[in-house]
């Protein structure tokens, strides 16, 4: 049994349907604050298998406790967190609440119930403005936003309990910009308000939502002079968190801790694509234009950033296969079919 915090969210959902699909039994432990349990049942209908779902806050450590026995969860993935760059730089504390402390209260619950697997949504936002690219797991940490911060928080806590608990297994997963939707077409992302993310935007330009797209400055020193970044379809993404559980598993059943620590990849295909390459290969998958405008560069915001993806295929047999008209496909068949989302 997987306990998946946050597991009805955007990566969350995708990766239940994996994990099911792989046989696992899966408890969803959530407290739908940007999320709705539609969204399980969703995960549902795409296995034909039962999830069990409890509504539950991170922060509150006898709810974990009481979820990790009710569950009899041999390992946890951990999603549940606030992930708005914009939002955590205007409130802080929140982020530093739900992030830092809901892991604390997570990793303590973990610690009195025995449960030594973890898998932790980091995000390549850890590393900062890049020195190099592509941008590989030794590249220094040096994120710019409170979201960031909490993040690499979280990965130094985890860090520091690895280090003085050898038995706990921990994976520390750095995304980089995971977009697309499950094939079906019943699960995808569902922003509340108005996307501050690139895909998501093109999504509800094309549906008819909103009017146009804000292209974010086109004087970068790139191709095309608009922004380049690692698109990763959700899919690949999810399956990365069962190799990594796989992996950790492995280790367990081995008594060894063959990672030196925490286990840590990048989840990023290592290609990077421009604003203006995102919005063709839209065009292409909705077949209709996607009007946009050029605007100011918004702040904080850097030419490139890619991964170097080669340390997740060495180390837990992983590598994204999915391309960017996959991409683009999916997220257009989940966006026209649920143009409300999940309040459709
Ligand atoms: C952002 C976050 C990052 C987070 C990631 C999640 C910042 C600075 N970084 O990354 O921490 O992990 O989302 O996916 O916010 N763009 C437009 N118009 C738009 C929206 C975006 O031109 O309306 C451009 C941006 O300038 C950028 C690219 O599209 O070049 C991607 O932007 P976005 O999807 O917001 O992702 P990141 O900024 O890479």
């Amino acid at each position: 049994m997987i306990l998946v915090t946050g597991g009805a969210g955007y990566i969350g959902t995708h990766t239940c349907v994996e994990l099911l699909n792989a046989g696992y039994a899966v408890t969803v432990f959530d407290n739908f604050c940007n999320s709705n349990p539609e969204s399980l049942k969703r995960v549902e209908r795409i296995t034909g298998k039962k999830l069990q779902w409890i509504r539950g806050d991170c922060r509150n450590r006898d709810e974990l406790i009481a979820a990790l026995k009710q569950s009899g969860a041999s390992a946890v993935i951990h999603f549940a967190g606030l992930k708005a760059v914009g939002e955590s730089v205007e409130h802080p504390l929140w982020y530093y609440d739900n992030n830092v402390i809901g892991t604390l209260r997570l990793l303590e619950a973990m610690q009195e119930c025995g449960v030594r697997i973890l898998v932790f949504s980091s995000s390549a936002t850890v590393y900062g403005d890049p020195h190099r690219l592509p941008l590989a797991e030794d590249h220094p940490l040096s994120p710019t936003s409170p979201y960031g911060r909490s993040k690499l928080m979280i990965e130094e806590i985890l860090r520091d309990v690895q280090h003085s608990d050898q038995s706990f297994q921990m994976g520390i997963l750095r995304y980089f910009n995971p977009v697309g939707a499950h094939p079906s077409g019943l699960i995808g992302e569902d922003p509340q308000g108005i996307p501050n993310n690139l895909m998501p935007f093109v999504a509800q330009v094309a549906v008819g939502r909103r009017e146009a797209l804000n292209v974010w400055g086109n004087d970068y020193p790139t191709p095309d002079g608009t922004g380049v970044r690692d698109y990763i379809h959700v899919v690949d993404l999810a399956l990365g968190h069962l190799k990594a559980l796989e992996a950790l598993q492995a280790a367990q059943r081995a008594q060894t801790s063959p990672f030196s620590g925490c286990l840590t990849v990048n989840l990023g295909t290592g290609r990077g694509y421009s604003v203006l390459d995102v919005v063709n290969a839209y065009e292409q998958a909705c077949g209709r234009p996607i009007p946009y405008q050029v605007a100011p560069r918004r702040p904080g915001d850097i030419a490139c950033f890619y991964a170097d993806p080669q340390q997740a295929k060495t180390l837990i047999g992983w590598q994204a296969n999915l391309d960017l008209n996959a991409m683009c496909a999916s997220s257009w068949h989940w966006q026209s079919t649920n143009p409300n989302g999940y309040h459709t």
